[in-house]
């Protein structure tokens, strides 16, 4: 291969500039050129793309975002686009693609792999629900953001005696909440994995904490979870005069988005770019990059985009017991 490209696409998390700057200089250092991709898989139909220098992708290891942009391009399920796309790469003389991205992202990876496009994932999403690895790059920096936030709740929460529900990112996946309420010492985590308490006990986790002599009480509740935050807020606020505490909501949000990320993500994005450009160059496609056990592995990009990565439900029990 002489050249090789590199793009993020979906929802774009911490890291995804030091995952750019990993691929690009290990691609330089082995001597082929790297072109950015820029807006994803709408880069590739449009034809945005261009040579990326060292220099390029330097300064990037703790900027938040994406300096290529990401974007969704639905567009891309179809055969007729991708065949759009793969015109564009062969007209540059592109070989072989990286895609930086989550579960979408990493089928839209495996649909021109499909193609025969040799094609590499890396998995990137807050979420923490690609399949076959331990962690996806921007993981562990969105967690530091939600403690970050769970502690200075705590904060007000205890010079007032209020009970805060704070909700936190994954429509789909509870990990957020899991790792940032059992890191944050929250009394109560609801996830969408699993059926929730009903709402008498939610109010009773809540009035017990206060009986304990309890300045605070904190439920992290993930955004997938149902019937949701809002409906937690109403029965709690309804029966406000029998729990001891006031009731708060704080959403998080897209502040879990941004922001510079960890040591350990800008590391674990520095070892996944550089692994992902190392086996494209040997001839890997259809694969994605995994971290199993602290050591990068293959994962075929078909097994991991079959499931959701599963919750480690064990966690919920250990936050049960740490109550
Ligand atoms: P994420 O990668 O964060 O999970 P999405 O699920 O929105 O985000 O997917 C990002 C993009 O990946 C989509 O907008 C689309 O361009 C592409 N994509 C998703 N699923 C497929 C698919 N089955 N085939 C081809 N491309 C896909
Ligand atoms: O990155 C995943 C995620 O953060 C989900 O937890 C959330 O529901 C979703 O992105 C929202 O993103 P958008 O508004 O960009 O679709």
């Amino acid at each position: 291969m002489k050249r090789i490209a590199v793009l993020t696409s979906g929802g774009d998390g911490p890291a995804l500039n030091a995952t750019i700057r990993a691929v690009t200089r290990q691609g330089i250092q082995q001597g082929v050129e790297v072109y950015g991709v820029r807006w994803g898989y709408r880069g590739l139909v449009n034809d945005e793309m261009s040579l990326l220098t060292s220099r390029d992708v330097g300064g990037l290891m703790g900027r938040g975002g994406t300096f290529l942009g990401t974007a969704r391009c639905p567009e891309f399920k179809q055969l007729q686009v991708r065949q759009t796309a793969l015109r564009t790469l062969n007209q540059h003389g592109v070989e072989g693609l990286v895609v930086i991205g989550g579960n979408g992202s990493l089928a839209g990876a495996l649909a021109l792999h499909d193609m025969g496009f040799p094609t590499i994932g890396i998995p990137a999403s807050i979420d923490n629900d690609v399949d076959g690895t331990d962690l996806a790059v921007g993981v562990d920096t969105t967690v530091n953001t939600i403690l970050e936030a769970i502690d200075r709740i705590k904060d007000t929460a205890s010079s007032h005696q209020r009970a805060f529900l704070i909700e936190v990112m994954g429509r789909n996946c509870g990990y957020l909440a899991l790792a940032g309420g059992l890191a944050g010492g929250a009394e109560l985590i609801l996830v969408p994995e699993a059926e929730g308490p009903s709402m008498e006990k939610i109010a009773a986790t809540v009035v017990d904490a206060y009986v304990r002599g309890k300045h605070h009480c904190i439920l992290v509740i993930a955004e997938g979870w149902r019937p949701g935050t809002h409906a937690v807020e109403t029965y709690l606020k309804e029966h406000q005069a029998t729990l001891g505490f006031e009731v708060r909501v704080t959403i998080l949000g897209y502040l879990q988005r941004g922001g510079s990320p960890s040591a350990a993500d800008r590391l674990l994005a520095t070892r996944m770019g550089s692994f992902a450009a190392q086996r494209l160059l040997d001839g890997t496609s259809g694969q994605m990059v995994a971290l199993r056990g602290n050591k990068l592995a293959l994962c075929p990009l078909a097994e991991a985009v079959q499931q959701l990565r599963p919750l480690d439900l064990s966690l919920l029990q250990l936050s049960d017991v740490m109550d």
